[in-house]
């Protein structure tokens, strides 16, 4: 097939308008909002690349499945449609519908957390959420992706990889009892939106089964990291991404999910496993924490969108075009220059905030001036990942610097064009352009937790 004809693989029957605000516009809603994006109203959004959870536009075939919707408080249809997408998709015999993904981590470790003394879940990564659910059980999150994922410009084409050493010398060293899972989440969303090997995922599950810890899946970007695996990894190239989807779970006990991602929905995700007796124990914790076991926090018309959406975001032309964006923003930046995460993942791109702005000291938040900066310039929204989301040591009091000020231009999932992105690329090569006009921020009123959503700032003299 030639490269040059694949435009986006649907038509667009639906829209929804647009507006540019002016200058002057952002300027004052910037101030208004105390310079936190967070607290903008979307109209006044040009792009927005807050992020890729939620935001999908449906197809027509997952619209028309909402009027399929069977609001019944038990045994809907629709349920029954939803687990078997989930089994034909990913092979487990259980689901448990949650109203989204971090839903499921709640019930999850609330299961499988019960000894309070000291306990260790291990991740190539946490996402924020399920670090903070672990963290709520008592237990300690632990991060063992490979070092080179710490390094924005180091070029590997599975940087989510989990540290197979580091995954069994941390086994050993604590003790099986104190580890009651491991994860896997894929993409790695807080490395980049980077991909897990197949090689890594069967060498994790390995490891786990020797030592008998149950192994999870954070598929949130299931069909993302199974797309690179068919592009990326030996002996894929020949295989479908359904397949290789199928592969990946195989190795797995069960998987968190959150739907809004690679279910192309608006809401929803679900906790899915082969246990007969872990389902029997979930099934408990569902009731209390989100609803009866058949629609857990969903209504019936969005577990149907779920099932459709499941099976539409393994297509490999949808999957070409979306990865195919998120590269071509990712390449249009580093064409003019501009620094970023290398190499660029599956959802985002991630600016480099300190070598964007190298005159702005870290706690003058980089980041967070470097998203505000581009809304100014071009009203696009992205989200700083830096020292405001970091937040502060609770022993010293101080701000958790992180080692990567960012700011992530996520991009969601069939909404905007590429014209869209070569609109986000002009923004950023202009807000570059005057980079050392960029000034920094201090906060007008730092909340005690989480921080990032409420914060208010101004800018510095
Ligand atoms: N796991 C990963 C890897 C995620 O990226 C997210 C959400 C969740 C779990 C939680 O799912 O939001 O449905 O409860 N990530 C969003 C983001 C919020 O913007 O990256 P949820």
């Amino acid at each position: 097939m030639k490269q040059e004809y694949l435009a986006e693989p649907f038509r667009i029957k639906m829209v929804e308008p647009l507006v540019l605000t002016t200058r002057e516009e952002r300027e004052r809603l910037l101030q208004e909002a105390g310079y936190n994006l967070f607290l903008l109203p979307s109209e006044a959004v040009y792009i927005d690349l807050l992020t890729d959870s939620g935001t999908a536009a449906m197809s027509d075939n997952q619209w028309a499945g909402m009027m399929l919707g069977d609001e019944a408080y038990a045994g809907s249809r629709n349920f029954h449609h939803l687990q078997s997408a989930v089994k034909e998709v990913m092979g487990f015999e259980y689901v448990l519908p949650t109203h989204q993904g971090r839903a499921a981590e709640n019930i999850l470790f609330t299961t499988l957390v019960q000894n309070q003394k000291e306990q260790y879940i291990l991740n190539n990564m946490h996402f924020d959420t399920t670090k903070a659910h672990v963290q709520h059980k008592g237990a300690k999150p632990v991060d063992l992706v490979r070092d080179i994922a710490f390094d924005p410009v180091a070029r590997d084409p599975f940087k989510g990889n989990m540290d197979t050493e580091k995954l069994e010398g941390f086994i050993q060293e604590k003790g099986v009892e104190k580890i009651p899972l491991v994860m896997l989440t894929i993409t790695c969303n807080s490395g980049g939106g980077q991909p897990v090997s197949l090689a890594n995922i069967k060498a994790v599950s390995a490891i786990c089964k020797k030592y008998g810890i149950p192994f999870f899946i954070d598929a949130c970007r299931f069909a993302e990291n199974a797309y690179f695996i068919q592009q990326r990894e030996e002996g894929y190239a020949g295989k479908s991404v359904s397949e290789i989807a199928k592969e990946i779970f195989s190795y797995a006990d069960g998987c968190t999910m959150s739907a809004k991602k690679d279910g192309l929905a608006n809401i929803g995700g679900f906790l899915a496993l082969n246990d007969e007796e872990l389902y029997r124990q979930v099934q408990v914790w569902g009731v209390l924490f989100e609803g009866f076991p058949t629609y857990g926090g969903m209504a019936g018309r969005d577990m149907e969108v779920v099932a459709r959406g499941l099976r539409e975001v393994c297509r490999e032309d949808y999957l070409r075009y979306r990865i195919g964006q998120v590269q071509y923003l990712g390449a249009k930046l580093l064409e003019a220059g501009i620094p970023i995460i290398e190499p660029v993942g599956g959802h985002a791109v991630y600016l480099d905030a300190k070598r964007f702005l190298p005159h702005l000291p870290q706690d003058q938040f980089p980041g967070q001036a470097l998203a505000v900066a581009l809304y100014l310039e071009g009203g696009i929204r992205g989200v700083e990942i830096g020292t405001v989301l970091a937040g502060r040591d609770p022993e010293t009091g101080e701000h958790d610097y992180p080692n990567l000020e960012m700011v992530r231009l996520a991009i969601p999932r069939r909404v905007y064009t590429h014209r869209h992105m070569d609109a986000v690329v002009a923004a950023v090569k202009n807000v570059y352009q005057k980079r050392e006009q960029v000034k920094g921020l201090r906060f007008t009123y730092e909340p005690p937790v989480l921080r990032h959503f409420t914060a208010r700032f101004e800018p510095l003299g």
